[in-house]
This record gives structure tokens, sequence and C-alpha cells, in this order.
């Protein structure tokens, strides 16, 4: 960051469309952005022979297609996932993160369960990791980090359960070498204080347990109820999607409201309702959407979280990493999990499972989702394209769920052509707000991506078509001056949801809340990353293996926080969506630093909470958010 600065030929007021107004004094006039590309595997970049700058790999370089919806940074897993007829699944040899597994050296790992229970394991001598603390903490002793780096866990709780084998257990680990032993330290008063194990444990919810796992495995999950339902349903939708524009009223209602009605007047039913008028509601998010970081929002008065998107296939097959992403924190006191599906029986039967095992305020059904695997299956945006199995996937979710189902789409599939109005007409309307808590529409087709912005007027006028419920915009809005005028302007929508804008700014819901320009220091904005590196360590653990999550996780949420321009250094506020800021220093080195769009740098912040990174550590964002067209799910 080493390039001069040039005053007399800075812009002055004259900027151009697309570029933040970034005050005279802060620009560093270079011809290209300087991004250093050290963290970046190879082969994920090219240098552009026209601008002669180097860049990640993205559609442009793929063989004749540049407006096919291919993506390097998404699709290159695509053959890891399986795609058939009845069903999509992530691969059964990668977890839902993408990555392979790395194979783990069992004997040289220590027992999480033998270390977490005073030596108990549940498989004895059978168990296949290391019961020998001692032993297993000389072999890393190199790599613990120093004991001014104190344990979050231990210093919160009074315990950190990971023992010897935290990076961070120089605080909480006492060697007696005479005896060749190794103990991990209590604070007792801190432990009994906060509630000792149960509530530890209890802090989050949802998790997949055993008797469940197994059930689903095995295929003997009771689901007579929707097998019932769906013949119900198949027998009164007497046709099929292709011909929906000559169905009849009479099979609308059938098919929607009077059956589901029907069905549940028979029992003893009655669904909760979910308060989402004008709160502060943060989107799901992939990835990004983590449970660490909807603690941070929450810290920041959002009102509502959405765990990131399920595939119903593999939530059925009880694989745990799909249900990872259903766990909730304690703080999250508004809490919904994001489904989809390509097939009705199977949503219906996930949204028993988990109105039979979760906690939850309400279950969101992505129809949005535009990811080419996901789409073709037809599942996410694909449903918008399917309206007969999208009514009966509502219809039957709804019969079996005694929280509000959502609903969440874009204005449509491809630009032009936008039909969420009659997605409302047809396969919405017919239900009531008695079912259905709320319906968000991401103002723009599965194709336009984030190349133009969201279209709040036909988010408007669908708000306008729908009965009595509520609708919540998507699409933009990374400012509290947007949102109440998005409020302010367009009166038949009832909440804005925030997506980017929270990625960018998490304090944004303060802001919000408060009516307020917050101009946050660098120190500040680096103490919000340390909490959210805290909650990560937490929430994903302080050993080796827990770490490089960790790490992973935060370079995920860097790669969107890097866009965040600081208050005091625009011309004019506030910061918008599609202009990008050109090259600029902060107004203090950190400052500058948690500007940089460089992997390198984020490795480098990721550092400052998670220590040195391995040799030949490579990052490559899924999301690809530092270059500004990023294409994303939702
Ligand atoms: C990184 C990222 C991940 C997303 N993941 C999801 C998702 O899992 N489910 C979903 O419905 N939408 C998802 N979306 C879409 C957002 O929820 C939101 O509708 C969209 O980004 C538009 O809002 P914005 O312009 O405020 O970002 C995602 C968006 C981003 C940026
Ligand atoms: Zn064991
Ligand atoms: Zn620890």
């Amino acid at each position: 960051m080493s390039q001069e600065i040039n005053k007399e030929q800075g812009p002055t007021c004259e900027v151009p469309k697309g570029v933040a107004p970034i005050k005279k004094e802060f620009l560093i006039l270079v011809k290209n952005q300087v991004i250093n590309w050290d963290h970046v595997p190879d082969g994920e970049t090219k240098t552009d022979e026209a601008q002669g700058e180097k860049r990640p790999i993205d559609d442009r370089d793929l063989p004749g297609n540049h407006k096919k919806f291919k993506l390097r940074g998404q699709n290159k897993n695509k053959l890891r996932y399986k795609i058939g007829r009845n069903t999509i699944m992530r691969g059964q040899k990668f977890d839902g993160d993408d990555d392979p597994k790395p194979r783990v050296d069992k004997p040289s790992r220590l027992c999480l369960k033998y270390n977490d229970n005073e030596g108990l394991c549940p498989f004895g001598s059978k168990c296949e990791y290391s019961h020998d603390p001692y032993t297993i903490s000389k072999s890393f002793e190199n790599e613990l980090f120093d004991a001014e780096r104190p344990c979050y866990i231990y210093s919160t709780y009074g315990r950190c359960h990971f023992g010897v084998a935290c990076l961070f257990s120089r605080q909480h680990m006492k060697c007696i070498e005479e005896q060749k032993k190794v103990y991990n330290l209590i604070d007792h008063r801190r432990w009994s204080l906060g509630g000792g194990r149960e509530s530890f444990i209890e802090r989050t919810k949802n998790r997949l347990v055993n008797n469940v796992q197994v059930k689903l495995r095995k295929k003997n999950y009771d689901f007579k109820i929707v097998d019932d339902i769906m013949k119900r349903l198949y027998k009164a939708d007497v046709d099929d999607e292709a011909d929906q524009e000559h169905q009849s009223d009479e099979n609308y209602r059938r098919i929607g409201a009077a059956l589901v009605d029907e069905f549940t007047s028979s029992r003893d039913f009655r669904v909760k309702k979910v308060d989402f008028k004008e709160k502060l509601y943060l989107a799901p998010l992939t990835t990004v959407g983590n449970l660490p970081f909807r603690r941070l929002c929450k810290k920041f008065s959002c009102d509502i979280t959405c765990a990131e998107m399920s595939l119903c296939s593999s939530l059925l097959q009880g694989n745990p990493s799909e249900w990872s992403h259903l766990r909730r924190h304690e703080c999250e006191d508004v809490f919904g999990v994001q489904i989809t599906s390509n097939h009705p029986d199977q949503a219906a039967k996930i949204v028993k499972v988990l109105n039979e095992h979760c906690e939850l305020d309400f279950i969101d059904l992505n129809c949005g989702c535009p990811t080419e695997w996901i789409c073709q299956s037809g599942a996410g945006a694909g449903l918008m394209q399917r309206t007969s199995k999208l009514r009966k996937m509502i219809a039957s979710s709804c019969m079996v769920s005694k929280v509000p189902i959502t609903i969440k789409m874009r204005a449509g599939c491809t630009e032009g052509k936008n039909n969420a109005h009659s997605i409302i007409k047809s396969v919405i309307n017919p239900f009531t707000s008695k079912y259905i808590g709320a319906v968000t529409i991401h103002g723009r087709s599965r194709n336009q991506r984030y190349t133009k912005l969201a279209d709040w007027d036909y988010v408007n006028h669908c708000g306008e078509l729908i009965n009595d419920i509520p609708i919540i915009g998507s699409g933009d809005c990374i400012s509290w001056q947007e949102y109440y005028q998005r409020l302010e302007d367009h009166k038949n929508i009832s909440g804005v949801m925030i997506a980017r804008g929270a990625l960018i700014s998490p304090w944004l819901f303060t802001e919000i809340k408060e009516r307020r320009t917050w101009d946050i220091s660098s120190k500040e904005r680096l103490d919000i990353i340390k909490e959210y590196a805290n909650y990560a360590l937490d929430h994903w653990g302080s050993d080796a293996t827990g770490i490089e999550t960790c790490r992973k996780y935060l370079l995920e949420w860097l790669s969107f926080a890097c866009r965040y321009i600081p208050v005091g250094l625009l011309e004019v506020l506030p910061q918008k969506i599609n202009e990008r800021p050109p090259k600029y220093k902060g107004r203090d080195e950190l400052e500058t630093l948690l500007s940089s769009p460089s992997a390198s740098d984020w490795v480098k912040i990721s550092e400052m909470f998670l220590g040195k990174v391995p040799e030949n550590f490579k990052f490559l964002p899924k999301h690809k958010a530092n270059a500004y067209e990023s294409v994303v799910e939702g």
C-alpha cells in the first residue's frame, strides 16, 4: 500500500456513475487497484490481456459461455452433488461446505469425548482416538499460542472442553512432568455461576440427536401422515403444472387453503404467530450467515434471524453438516430455518421432523436460490416455474407445521418476465396468514443475479396483490436511510430484509434502530472482528481443526466486510451498494488494512486472533464478494 497520492488530479465533486464519492484527500491515484494474490490458489487468477490486470477467473473465461450461469467459485464443486430425478443431495464424501474432508490420523488426536467427560469415553478401549492427553499435548507443544492469548471458552465459561487440544490451552493446562500427567483446569466459580455443563450445552439448540439420526438413516421415521397428505393433494390436483393456466379457481382453492383447513380442523392445530412487520430481519445467507455471524447481528439489535439454506434431501439423510445449519444460539429469540427441495413430500417430511425435534419460530421455503444445479433439479428458484409442485409443497408443509411457513422468492427467473405476482395470485393467495407467516421477495430475477438494482416498485406491486400476508422486500439496502426510504416509498411492504448490508456493516441494525449514522473507528471495527472470532471459536472449537474452520468463515465474512467505506471518507452519504470505491486510504493504517480487497490482508487480520496460517495456506472466497459483480445464492 505504498502508492502516491496526487491531490491535484483527484476527482472533485464530479464522480462518475458507479464510483463511490470518496473525499479527495483519501484517494490514491493509481491506474489499477493493486491486489495481493499471495493467498489465492494457483489457477484461480488470470491476467486480462486488454487491461494487463490480474483478476479472479470467472464466467468470462469459460469457453463461449459467458452468458450461462456457470461460475467456478461455486460450480467447480458441482460434481460433488448428486442430481437425480428424485433427489438432490450434497455428495456423501464431502461435507456441506464443499471441501473434501481431510483424512484424520485418529491415534494422534485427543479423544474429545474422553477429554470432555473426565476420562469417560463411551467407546472405551475401542476408541480410535488417543486417551493419553500427556503424550498428545507434548506432540504439539510448539504449536500452542503463547500465554498472553487467553482462551475465550475458558475465560467466558470457566471450562474449556477442548482441554489440552485447545491451542489457547496454556491458560488452562497444568502439566506435572514427574507424573507425566496433564490436567485441564476448571475455574469452578465461573463454571458454576454459568450453570455448569447443562447450561453450557443448552446455549445452542437444534442438535441432531442420535436416535433421530438413526431413524432417518434407517428410513423408519414415522411419515405416515405425510404420505396420507400427499395422496389427498395429488387426488385433488386434477391437472398438472404445464396446464396451470387452465386450472379453475375451485382447484386452486381445493389444493390450497380449503384442503389445508379441512385437514387441520380435524386436529388440535394452532399455528404460532410471528410478527414480521417492520422488524429488523437478517436474511438467510449461505456460508456467511452462520451462527457466530448471527450472534454478532443480534448484538447489534437485529430482531429476526434465519439460518442458511438447507437441502431437505440431505436433512432427511441425517447428514450432520446439513443439520449443523439448523443450530440456534440462545440469543436468537426469533429464529427460523430455510429449506429447499424439489419434492413436496420431502419438504413436508422435513417440516414434520423440524417441528418435532427443533426449536423454531418459522420455516422458510427457499424459492429463490439461483444456483444452477439446484434450479435444474426443480428446487430453489426452479420452484417458481413449477407452480403446481410449489402449491403442493406449501399445502403439505402447512398441514404438518405448527410454526408458520414463510416463502422467499425472486421477482422471477428471467429478466423482463417477472412472475412473482402470478405466483402470489395463483399459489399464495388461496392460503391465509393463518399458515403463511410472510412472503419475502428479492426484487431481482434469477438470471439478473446482482448485475442490476432490485426492482422495489415491482415488490410493492406484489404487496398490493397479496391478500392478508405480510410482504418483505429484499435487495440493496445497506444504510439506515435507505431502509426507511423503502418503507416510506412502498406502502404495501411490511418490512425490509437486510443481507449484504449486514455483511458489510453488522452495526447497520443499530444505525437503523437509532436512526443515526455511526462513524465507526477502525479500532471499533477490529473489536467487532475479534468478537466474531471469539464467537467462532466458541462454535467451531479452539483445537487445530476448529481454528482452521473459524478462519475459513472469518475470511469469507471479511471478503464482504472490506467493502465498507468509512463514513468520514465519503463526500456524500450514505454508501450505496452499486458504487465501487476508487483506491483509497483510510484515516489510519488499520482503516486502510480493513478496506483492502486482497485476500492476503484478510489473512493478516485473521492471524491477529487465530494465530499464524499454516504454510502454503490458500483461500478463495466462495462468493467472490470482492469482485463487485458477486454472484451468490438467493
Ligand atoms: C453471500 C450470500 C448468501 C446468500 N444465501 C442465501 C440463502 O441461503 N438463502 C436465500 O434465500 N437467500 C440467500 N441470499 C440472498 C439474500 O438473502 C438476499 O435476498 C439478496 O442478497 C438480496 O439482498 P441484498 O441486496 O440486500 O444483498 C444470499 C445472499 C448473499 C450475498
Ligand atoms: Zn475416546
Ligand atoms: Zn481453551
